[in-house]
């Protein structure tokens, strides 16, 4: 049994509350809140947890395994690397921290001690995300062409975070995950309506490798709500619709064709349309949040290595990073540090045959 104490319940820290509390092989022991009435609350719903408006007394609790963390930006880098070094196994919520020296020390302090450190890239944990890896893995999809996201609302403005810590950070992580590819440069624009606020809204161009581009939409102040992902291909095109209660998930056979009998090569053109099924693909309704809380138990147990690892939290950090400076200089390219791109592979599908013994983060802050 895995002893877990969560630090922070304000909005998203009940979630995490609620799906541990029913996870086999986890006992909720503590939650730390500065607030009290937030405490109260927790009480109320689980009256078996002990509270507490310290968070050190569930980094030092002896009998604490490991430490959700669910509090606010600012705060992850500090209570993370407390919790490491007192032996606890971490769960710390999107963004990581914030920058990658942070994320490279905390990365380097699980190795040392040998700790599972998760980042809560939530979204790469549903089943639609999943299976979209799946079929590009399994290459549906063919050579990619372009990667288009947008994920607008009239939101809860952040103080403490741009729109691209808080929104984009999602598109981020679940790209990241589905194609396994890190961009070489990045272009972002952005703007603030509220004095004295980080950016609300911004426009984000990642470029790769080759011929593959993506883009990002992400705005706190849009009127209507648009969770919607294009990833387009030369064999198939995905849409990919998280407001969607049944078809998350629609691939599109369709494409162009282009002329092949030529000699040259510079000759290639278009030559037509093709237009064949939709179809949707079953995906798994899980919450995903449920799914991870059970994995990152399991990664403690040895039994599966973390999918969202603090590599991944340190690469979308680096592409925020990336981000923030181009946006200052109104969208002037900016490299992407390549160093840790894939320094490890993230191990999927997520599986019990997988008994692979746990080895945290094996790139160091001395590779960056
Ligand atoms: N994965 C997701 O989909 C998702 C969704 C929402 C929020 N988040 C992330 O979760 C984190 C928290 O966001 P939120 O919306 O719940 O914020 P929130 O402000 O609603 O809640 C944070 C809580 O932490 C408490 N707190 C702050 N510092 C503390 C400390 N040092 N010790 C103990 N308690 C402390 C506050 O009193 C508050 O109750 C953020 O990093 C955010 O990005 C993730």
């Amino acid at each position: 049994m895995i002893n877990i104490g969560v630090i922070g319940y304000g909005y998203w820290g009940p979630n995490i509350v609620r799906n541990l509390a029913e996870v086999p092989d986890a006992n909720l022991v503590k939650v730390a809140d500065f607030k009290r009435d937030r405490l109260d609350l927790a009480r109320r719903r689980f009256p078996n947890i002990q509270t507490t408006t310290s968070p050190l007394e569930v980094i030092n609790d002896p009998a604490i395994d490991a430490v959700v963390i669910a509090t606010p930006l600012a705060t992850h880098f500090e209570l993370a690397l407390s919790a490491l070094r007192s032996g606890k196994h971490v769960l710390v919520e999107k963004p990581m921290c914030s920058s990658q020296q942070e994320a490279a020390a905390l990365i380097d302090e699980a190795s040392a001690r040998n700790l599972v450190l998760l980042v809560d890239h939530t979204f790469c944990y549903s089943g639609a995300v999943q299976k979209i890896r799946e079929l590009i893995d399994g290459r549906e999809v063919g050579e990619i062409y372009y990667y288009d996201a947008t994920r607008i609302n009239l939101g809860l403005f952040r103080e403490d975070a741009s729109v691209l810590w808080d929104l984009a950070i999602h598109d981020l992580s679940i790209m990241d995950f589905v194609l396994q590819r890190y961009p070489t440069a990045i272009s972002c624009t952005g703007s603030c309506h509220v004095p004295h606020q980080p950016e609300n809204v911004a426009f984000m161009t990642l470029f790769f490798e080759g011929a593959l581009i993506a883009h990002l939409h992400v705005n706190w102040l849009s009127p209507v709500k648009l969770r919607q992902t294009l990833i387009g291909g030369d064999r198939r095109m995905i849409v990919y619709d998280d407001l969607e209660a049944n078809e998350k998930v629609r691939v599109h056979d369709k494409g162009v064709i282009l002329a092949t009998d030529v000699e040259d090569v510079h000759q290639l053109r278009l030559k037509g349309y093709r237009s064949g099924d939709v179809w949707s693909p079953q995906v798994d309704i899980t919450e995903p949040l449920r799914t991870e809380m059970v994995h990152f138990v399991r990664c403690i147990e040895g039994r599966e290595k973390p999918l969202t690892d603090a590599l991944s939290g340190l690469r979308i950090i680096s592409l925020i990073e990336a981000a923030s400076e181009s946006m200052k200089m109104k969208g002037i390219p900016v490299e992407v540090n390549q160093a840790h791109a894939f320094a490890s592979q993230t191990p999927y599908p997520l599986s019990e045959d997988l008994l692979i013994p746990v080895e945290v983060n094996q790139l160091h802050a001395s590779t960056l």
